[in-house]
C-alpha cells in the first residue's frame, strides 16, 4: 500500500529492540518520525543512526519520538546497536523495530523490488499529532539521509500550522518567512505581522518569522 501525505500514519504492532510496540500508542499525542534502513551491519546505516541518536535533544525539544526500522530480527538490532554506540560515540536512545515479517514493510510501501528484492529502502516519514503524514522521503541505499534536514522540516511544519506563513527555500529557523498568498485581508495582515512585510511581488510577501 502506498502512503501519501496527508494520510493517517498506519497503526501496527510488532517487535522492536526495545519490546513490543503498539505504533499509535507509542506516537501518543506528539510528533513521530518513523525510518527505515536497508539493513543492519551496514556502514551509511550505522552513522545514520549514530547521528540520529546524536540529535535525542533537538528532537525531544521539538516534541518528537524517533523510531528506526528493518527487516532484521531484534536480536540482530541489540548486537548492531552495541557497534553502533562503539563506533559513533553515543547511545542509541530509541527503538529499532525489527519487522522480519514485513508487515509494516506493506503497510508503509518499505520494499521497492526494482532496486532491491529484500531490503527495505531509506525511506522516513514525519507524523503529526493527529497521526498525520506531513512528509515522505525515500533515498537510494548509498546515499545517507541529512537529519538536520529532518529537523528544519519540523521547524516548518511545526511554525507553518500555528502562523498563516509558508518557508522559502533553504530557510532555517529565525529566517523571513513568506505570507500566504491566501491572506489578502491588509487589517489582518497587520494585526498577525505586526512588524511588517514586504511585497516583492503581490503574491511573494516576506515578513519577519512571526514567532520570534
Ligand atoms: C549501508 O548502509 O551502508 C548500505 C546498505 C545497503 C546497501 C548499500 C549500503
Amino acid at each position: 500500500m502506498s502512503i501519501r501525505l496527508g494520510d493517517i500514519a498506519p497503526d501496527f504492532e510488532q517487535d522492536s529492540s526495545e519490546g513490543r510496540i503498539r505504533f499509535h500508542d507509542w506516537l501518543g499525542n506528539g510528533w513521530g518520525v518513523l525510518f527505515s534502513h536497508p539493513a543492519d551491519f551496514t556502514p551509511v546505516c550505522t552513522t545514520e543512526l549514530g547521528f540520529t541518536a546524536k540529535l535525542k535533544d533537538d528532537f525531544a525539544q521539538r516534541g518528537v519520538k524517533v523510531i528506526a526500522l528493518s527487516v532484521d530480527p531484534v536480536d540482530s538490532h541489540l548486537r548492531w546497536i552495541d557497534d553502533i554506540n562503539e563506533t559513533q560515540n553515543t547511545r542509541v536512545n530509541f527503538p529499532i523495530i525489527a519487522d522480519a515479517d514485513r508487515k509494516v514493510s506493506g503497510l508503509y510501501d518499505l520494499i521497492h523490488p526494482n532496486a532491491n528484492d529484500t531490503l527495505t529502502v531509506r525511506s522516513l516519514f514525519i507524523i503529526d499529532p493527529n497521526k498525520k503524514v506531513r512528509l515522505i522521503i525515500t533515498y537510494p541505499a548509498s546515499t545517507g539521509r541529512n537529519f538536520n534536514e529532518i529537523l528544519r522540516v519540523i521547524d516548518s511544519l511545526q511554525l507553518t500550522d500555528n502562523h498563516k506563513v509558508a518557508t522559502p527555500a533553504n530557510w532555517q529557523d529565525g529566517d523571513e518567512v513568506v505570507i500566504v498568498p491566501s491572506l489578502k485581508d491588509e487589517a489582518e495582515i497587520a494585526q498577525r505581522f505586526p512588524k511588517g512585510y514586504r511585497a516583492v511581488k503581490p503574491y511573494l510577501r516576506l515578513t519577519p518569522q512571526p514567532n520570534r
